[in-house]
């Protein structure tokens, strides 16, 4: 949905994703589609029909990440529902940034933004047990595990959650 809210975490901003980076988006995604539940290519007119969609969607709210005014990559908040959100689609340029911990640095912006800002009181989130740079970065970030389940090719995915600091 067509949103504002924005910020900061050392050294990350978050915008709100705009129609220009959507390709950006989509050629990074489609290189790491083993990471995400839907692991089909996606075509151009596919994604720009994802984000018209994506518009006028309620409760979906998309950003892009950038470093030191670069697009470096996209995370997401959804279905929210009674204060509790789902984190996802987080998905970072390792070949613009070679750092370490730019995934932890989003997902902890993220989690400020939703829980400081969108008035969500906890998180959660699904990630293959396969995909350890993402685990890792979850764990950093302060959440921890709720549960495990297959998905349809018998993959191991991990459910986690975090819940907000009174
Ligand atoms: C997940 C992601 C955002 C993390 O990016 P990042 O913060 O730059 O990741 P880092 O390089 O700092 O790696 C995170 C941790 O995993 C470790 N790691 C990275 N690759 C690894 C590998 N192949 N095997 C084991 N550990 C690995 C790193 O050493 C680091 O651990 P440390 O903090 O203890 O040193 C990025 O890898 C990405 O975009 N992946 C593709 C999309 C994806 O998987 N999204 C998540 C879907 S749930």
């Amino acid at each position: 949905m067509k949103h504002d809210y924005s910020g900061t975490f050392k050294r990350v901003s978050l915008l709100p994703l705009t129609e220009e980076y959507i390709e950006n988006l989509r050629l990074l995604r489609n290189r790491h589609r083993e990471c995400f539940v839907f692991s089909g290519e996606i075509s151009h007119d596919a994604q720009v029909s994802w984000y018209n969609n994506y518009l006028e969607k309620e409760n979906d709210y998309v950003f892009s990440v950038f470093a030191e005014n670069i697009w470096i990559g996209s995370v997401s908040i959804y279905n929210i529902s009674k204060g509790i959100g789902e984190f996802g689609r987080l998905i970072i340029d390792k070949t613009l940034l070679k750092e370490k911990g730019i995934g932890l640095d989003t997902t902890i912006c993220a989690c400020d933004l939703a829980f400081n800002h969108m008035g969500i009181t906890e998180l959660t989130l699904q990630v293959y047990e396969s995909n350890i740079p993402a685990h890792k970065t979850y764990l950093k970030a302060g959440f921890t595990e709720t549960g495990r389940e297959c998905d349809s090719n018998g993959k191991t995915l991990i459910n986690m959650a975090i819940k907000k600091h009174f």
